[in-house]
């Protein structure tokens, strides 16, 4: 008991700990964006001077500080087993699904679903937040809605298909509408506490779509750069947000024409390698025949590659017979 109190006592020191920074600094360094000794720990001196005025040895001293907090550097294997057995599956309601997956979307992970307008990308979310709440009576979904495509109605079906409370299920799913990419980011930065001052134990984050508002407000060529900074550091977020706290991130990303494609599937995913690379698991969404749909599992870390064909329906995802 003696050691959950200190553990939980450590992890509130927060920017305002560190040597060299009073009120006023802390303050210019929450505005900037570092918000936690990881942020302080990898930033650069410069950065720093820059945004607090400090001067370099004060910076410098804050950063050694930070690290020396964190116990940055390496862990054994066995560390990093142990972590891995922490880690668990988040049923998808069709089971040919989750065996391809390896039994499920994982948590400490970013699993991304692309695909055309209507592959099943939206509804996936829904099926997840409805799955991880019926295996785990404590857990919280986070849904963070871009698009406006979230639909209470759709999560009280496949409550009902799963066999819980529709209202319980409602109730623990936080929505967020996110009317722009900033503030897509700056909601993404807020999880965090829901869990710690909110104390909700938040396993799952759905961001739909993680690319619509970056794809919407940054056109034309000059403005790539910057989008994709912008989208890298959205993905470290999200990353962290996974490792630190074991909960599932899901995103959903678009999909655009590539004419210049004559062979295959002519679709490409939006957000190219920044995307590509942050998300662990990544999964190709098409209609198939039918009405069906197609999930194709590109890259993963641990699984080998496949296929499967599920459906939609009122209930949830279902395999097909
Ligand atoms: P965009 O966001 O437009 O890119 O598409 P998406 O990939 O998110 O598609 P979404 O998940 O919204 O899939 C929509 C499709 O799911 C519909 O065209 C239906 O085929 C199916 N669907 C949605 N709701 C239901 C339902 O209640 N019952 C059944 N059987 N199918 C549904
Ligand atoms: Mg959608």
């Amino acid at each position: 008991m003696a050691d959950a109190k200190l553990v939980v006592r450590m992890e509130k020191i927060g920017v305002e700990d560190l040597p060299g920074v009073g009120a006023a600094t802390a303050e210019k360094l929450e505005a900037a964006g570092f918000k936690d000794m990881m942020a302080v720990a990898v930033a650069s001196i410069g950065e720093l001077v820059e945004v607090t005025g400090v001067s370099e040895a004060v910076a410098r001293k804050m950063i050694n500080a930070a690290r020396d907090s964190m116990k940055l550097g390496f862990e054994t294997g066995m560390d990093v087993l142990k972590k891995r057995e922490s880690i668990s599956k988040i049923s998808t309601g069709s089971e040919n699904f989750d065996r391809m997956m390896g039994g499920g979307f994982e948590t400490s992970a970013i699993t991304e679903c692309f695909g055309e307008f209507g592959s099943g990308k939206t509804q996936i979310g829904h099926a997840l937040c409805v799955n991880t709440l019926k295996e785990d009576p404590d857990a919280h979904a986070v849904y963070i809605d871009t698009e406006n495509t979230f639909r209470p109605e759709r999560i009280r079906q496949m409550a009902q298909g799963a066999g819980i409370d529709p209202e319980d299920a409602l109730n623990r799913i936080m929505v967020a509408r996110a009317y722009n990419s900033d503030h897509q980011m700056l909601l993404t930065e807020k999880i965090d506490s829901l869990m710690t001052e909110q104390g909700k134990k938040v396993r799952l984050v759905v961001v739909d779509s993680l690319t619509s508002h970056f794809r919407a407000e940054f056109i034309g060529r000059g403005t790539l750069a910057e989008r994709q900074q912008k989208l890298n550091r959205h993905m470290h977020t999200l990353a962290k947000i996974a490792n630190s706290n074991n909960l599932c991130v899901y995103v959903t990303n678009q999909v655009m024409a590539k004419p210049d494609q004559f062979f295959g599937d002519p679709t490409q995913a939006i957000g190219g390698h920044v995307v590509a690379h942050a998300s662990t698991f990544r999964i190709y969404l098409r209609k198939g025949k039918k009405g069906t749909r197609v999930a194709k599992l590109i890259d993963a870390p641990n699984l080998a590659d496949g296929e499967v064909v599920f459906e939609v329906t009122e209930g949830g995802l279902k395999d097909i017979n």
